[in-house]
């Protein structure tokens, strides 16, 4: 349950989940967001992030492994909890989910239980999220399956255990795909597509990266 205090009530963020190969902007797509942002970084790939000011990095490597899983639960839960933080971002969730599972590779060698093992803490992370009702971006790499039948159906996926992907994905409001084209970037939002993708938020299927987190302003602004 959550409860707020009259004159108190934070109005509930949006969730989004954005995939797509190295150096589509991913990470760049942290900037377009505002108020008081907070970045947990699984790949390294802060450089994009070195001209910004108004961004908190926590960036994870291989000395945090052993103790990821911890670590990551208590800093979300603590930004979850503080009213001076608008936006959690997890960049990049294909590099967190591997390193959870090896470290639950680590423990047993039960692999259909790691497997429903990484299902749950993903679940519970992606419910944790929601009930923070700050504005979520999370990212992940893409999978290319190649083009196959006529119309390139279903070519693309986040790369992450399937059923991880749908536990953790299940809470958020936008699944997209970010690609370049001709030097633009674009965000597929298209489910008939085949690929992974949704939007609850509006009815947009192709957008330009740049407008994102744009039909939530419009409306505050309208
Ligand atoms: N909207 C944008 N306009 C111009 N350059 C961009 C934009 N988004 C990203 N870039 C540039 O593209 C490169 C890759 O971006 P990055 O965010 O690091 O991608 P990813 O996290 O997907 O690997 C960086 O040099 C970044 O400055
Ligand atoms: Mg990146």
């Amino acid at each position: 349950m959550i409860k707020f205090k009259p004159g108190k009530i934070i109005p509930a963020g949006d969730m989004y989940f954005i995939y797509g190969d190295g150096g589509t902007g991913k990470t760049s797509l942290s900037k377009q967001l505002t108020g008081n942002k907070v970045l947990l970084m699984f790949d390294g790939s802060y450089n994009a992030l070195a001209d910004t000011t108004d961004t908190m990095v926590y960036s994870f490597d291989d000395t945090d492994a052993p103790t990821l899983q911890q670590t990551v639960w208590q800093t979300v839960n603590m930004l979850a909890n503080s009213e001076k933080v608008d936006a959690i971002i997890l960049d990049n969730v294909t590099a967190l989910q591997n390193w959870v599972l090896e470290n639950i590779d680590g423990a047993s060698k039960d692999g259909r239980q790691n497997y429903q093992k990484l299902q749950v803490w993903f679940r519970d992370l992606g419910m944790m999220l929601r009930r923070s009702k700050k504005t979520v971006l999370a990212t992940a790499h893409q999978i290319d399956n190649g083009s196959n039948g006529l119309d390139g159906k279903g070519r693309f996926e986040a790369d992450m255990n399937a059923k991880t992907f749908n536990a953790f994905t299940a809470p958020f409001d936008v699944v997209g795909r970010i690609y370049k084209d001709q030097k633009k970037r674009y965000i597929d939002l298209d489910s008939e597509q085949g690929n992974h993708a949704k939007n609850r938020l509006d009815e947009r299927t192709l957008i330009n990266a740049s407008e994102l987190f744009e039909s939530k302003q419009e409306e505050k602004t309208a």
